[in-house]
C-alpha cells in the first residue's frame, strides 16, 4: 500500500517536472528575453557561474552577451544593465516600474519579509517609511543642526591619534576609530546617543551583532539555496544563525536604545535633545503613536540605519584613505590645498566646499573603489519592456554602477586613479548623478538619501586626517594592500590596515 503511494507520488513528481520545464520553454520562447549564458533546467546558469560573482564578473558578462544580459539562476532572473542610457531607464525613465527591491532569502530574514524601508516594494509603505526618516535625517535642516558635532568627532579621532605615540612609528588600525567617530555619528541622529570610548561595553556589543549580521548578509556562498529552492535544506543551519541574529539585534535595539529614550520621555516629558531638535526615533515613535507604523517598523528603520548609514561611510573611508596613502602626491595635493585655503585653522563642513581638490579625490574614490558597485537590487513587480527586450515578473535587476564609471568608453584612462579628471574633462560630473555613467549613490527615487550626510563627513575626515597627518603604509611595506572583498552588495577592503600617522605640527 505504501509502496503504491510511493509510486503514485514519485509519477506525479515527474509529471509536475515535466510540464513545468515545458511550460516554461514555451514561456519563453514567446518572450524576448535579453541574451546570457546556456542554461539547464531547474539549476539555469549555476552549474556554470556558481554562487560567487560580483561586479568584475558582471564586467566580463557585459563584454560578452552585451549591455543587458540575463542570468538564470535556478528560480531567480537577474537582468544586469551597463550602459548609461539602460541605466537611465532603470532609475528614471521606468523608476517606477523597477523601483522594488529584490530580497534574497537571508534579507527577507533581516526585514521580517520588507518590513523595513530599504529592502521593501516599492509603494505605500516605501513612501510612508521615507518620509518618516527623511525628516530628521536627510534634509539641509538636519546638516546644519549636526555638522558641528561631525567635526568635534572628528577632531576626537585627531587627538586620539596624537596621544598615542605608537600611531607615529608602528601604526594603528585607524579603522576600530573610524568606527566609533561614525557610530557616534549617526547615533546622535537617531538616538541622541554617543559612545565614549571603543571600549565601551554597549559600543562592544553593538559593533559586534552589526558586524555578524553584515558577514551573514554580504556571504556569497549561500547564494545556491536563494537560487534552487530544492538545495534550500542544506542551509537550514545558517538561516537558524540568521534569525538568531536578527532576534538578538533587534531585542538590543528594542531594550536598550529605544527603552531608554522612551524612559527619557516619560521621566522628562518633552523628548527634545539639548538643542531642541527632537531626534530620530522620536520622529518614528511619533509615527507610531500616529497609527502610521507599528512597533516592528520602528525597529526595521532602526535596523536600516545600522547598515546603510554606518558600513558604507566606514568602507568609503577605508578606500580613501588606503589611495591616499598608495597616492603619496595626491596626499600631498590635497595638503597643500587645505594649508593655501585655510592656513591653521581645522576644515569645517562648509570649508568642504571651498576645496575643490578635496572633493575630486572623494570623487575619485567613489568612481574607483565603489563601495555599492551594482547599487541594491531593483525590481519589476511586472513583466517590463527594456533595451527592447521583455524583463520577467519579479526579476532582480542590477545596475552595474561601477562599470559605467570605470569603463573606457565613457572614461579617460578609467584604470588610473586621479582625482584630476573631475577638475578636468569630468568637471561637470557630480555625485548626485547628473550623469549617468557616475552613479555611486543611484539617482532617482530609491537613490540613497544619506548623500547628504556622507559627502560633508567623508569631507571633514578626510580632510582632517590629511591636515592633521603625513599618512604613511605601516613599517616594511611600501603600499596598503587594496585586495578587494566583494559581497553580496558591497565591495570592501579585505584588509583592515596599518596606518603610520605622524603628526604635522
Ligand atoms: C559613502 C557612503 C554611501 C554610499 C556610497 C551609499 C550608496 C548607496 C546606494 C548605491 C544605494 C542604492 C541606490 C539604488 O539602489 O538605486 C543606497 C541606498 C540607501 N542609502 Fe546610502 N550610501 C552611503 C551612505 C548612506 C548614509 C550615510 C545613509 C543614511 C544616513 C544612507 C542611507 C541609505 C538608504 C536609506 C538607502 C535606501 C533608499 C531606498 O531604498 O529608498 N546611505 N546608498
Amino acid at each position: 500500500m505504501d509502496l503504491l503511494l510511493l509510486k503514485k507520488l514519485l509519477l506525479s513528481l515527474i509529471a509536475a517536472t515535466t510540464a513545468a520545464v515545458v511550460i516554461s520553454k514555451l514561456r519563453r520562447r514567446r518572450l524576448n528575453l535579453p541574451p546570457g549564458p546556456f542554461t539547464l533546467p531547474i539549476f539555469g546558469s549555476w552549474l556554470q557561474v556558481g554562487n560567487k560573482f560580483d561586479h568584475h564578473d558582471f564586467t566580463n558578462f557585459a563584454k560578452k552577451f552585451g549591455d543587458l544580459f540575463l542570468l538564470r539562476m535556478g528560480q531567480r532572473n537577474i537582468s544586469v544593465v551597463s550602459s548609461p542610457e539602460l541605466a537611465k531607464q532603470v532609475l528614471l525613465t521606468q523608476g517606477i516600474e523597477f523601483g522594488s527591491r529584490s530580497r534574497n532569502i537571508v534579507f527577507d530574514i533581516f526585514t521580517g519579509n520588507g518590513q523595513d524601508m530599504i529592502f521593501t516594494e516599492y509603494g505605500d509603505h516605501w513612501r510612508k517609511m521615507r518620509r518618516i526618516v527623511t525628516v530628521p535625517f536627510f534634509t539641509n535642516k538636519v546638516v546644519q543642526h549636526y555638522r558641528a558635532d561631525w567635526e568635534v568627532e572628528a577632531a576626537g579621532v585627531v587627538e586620539d591619534v596624537r596621544r598615542n605615540a605608537a600611531a607615529a612609528t608602528e601604526g594603528v588600525v585607524l579603522r576600530r576609530r573610524l568606527e566609533l567617530m561614525v557610530y557616534n555619528n549617526v547615533y546622535k541622529i537617531m538616538f541622541d546617543k554617543k559612545f565614549e570610548s571603543e571600549e565601551d561595553p554597549l559600543f562592544v556589543k553593538l559593533k559586534s551583532v552589526n558586524a555578524e549580521r553584515s558577514r551573514l548578509g554580504q556571504n556569497l556562498g549561500y547564494n545556491f539555496g536563494d537560487f534552487i529552492p530544492i538545495l534550500r535544506p542544506f542551509l537550514r543551519g545558517y538561516l537558524k544563525i540568521c534569525k538568531e541574529v536578527t532576534t538578538r539585534r533587534l531585542n538590543l535595539f528594542k531594550d536598550t536604545f529605544l527603552q531608554e529614550r522612551k524612559n527619557l520621555a516619560s521621566t522628562k516629558g518633552v523628548v527634545n535633545n539639548i538643542n531642541g531638535l527632537k531626534c530620530g526615533v522620536d520622529h518614528f515613535l511619533d509615527a507610531q503613536h500616529n497609527g502610521e507604523i507599528n512597533e516592528d517598523n520602528v525597529l526595521y528603520i532602526v535596523e536600516n540605519m545600522n547598515i546603510a548609514a554606518i558600513e558604507t561611510t566606514i568602507w568609503a573611508l577605508e578606500w580613501g584613505i588606503a589611495e591616499l596613502i598608495n597616492h603619496p602626491k595626491i596626499q600631498d595635493k590635497v595638503r597643500a590645498e587645505i594649508d593655501a585655503v585655510l592656513g591653521p585653522k581645522q576644515v569645517s563642513e562648509a570649508d568642504t566646499l571651498k576645496l575643490p581638490y578635496l572633493q575630486a579625490v572623494i570623487k575619485e574614490t567613489l568612481r574607483y573603489r565603489m563601495v555599492v558597485p551594482c547599487l541594491l537590487p531593483h525590481m519589476n513587480i511586472d513583466q517590463a519592456k527594456l533595451g527592447g527586450y521583455d524583463i520577467p515578473p519579479e526579476s532582480r535587476v542590477f545596475v552595474n554602477a561601477w562599470w559605467l564609471a570605470n569603463n573606457p568608453a565613457h572614461w579617460k584612462k578609467p584604470e588610473e586613479f586621479r582625482p584630476e579628471r573631475f577638475l578636468e574633462e569630468e568637471s561637470k560630473v557630480e555625485t548626485t548623478g547628473n550623469d549617468l555613467k557616475y552613479v555611486p549613490f543611484g539617482v532617482g527615487r530609491r537613490s540613497c538619501p544619506g548623500i547628504v550626510i556622507a559627502m560633508p563627513v567623508l569631507g571633514i575626515t578626510l580632510g582632517r586626517l590629511v591636515q592633521n597627518f603625513e599618512l604613511l603604509p605601516p613599517p616594511g611595506q611600501s603600499k596598503i594592500d587594496t585586495a578587494e572583498n566583494c559581497g553580496q552588495f558591497a565591495n570592501r577592503i579585505l584588509k583592515h590596515y596599518t596606518v603610520v600617522m605622524k603628526p604635522r605640527n
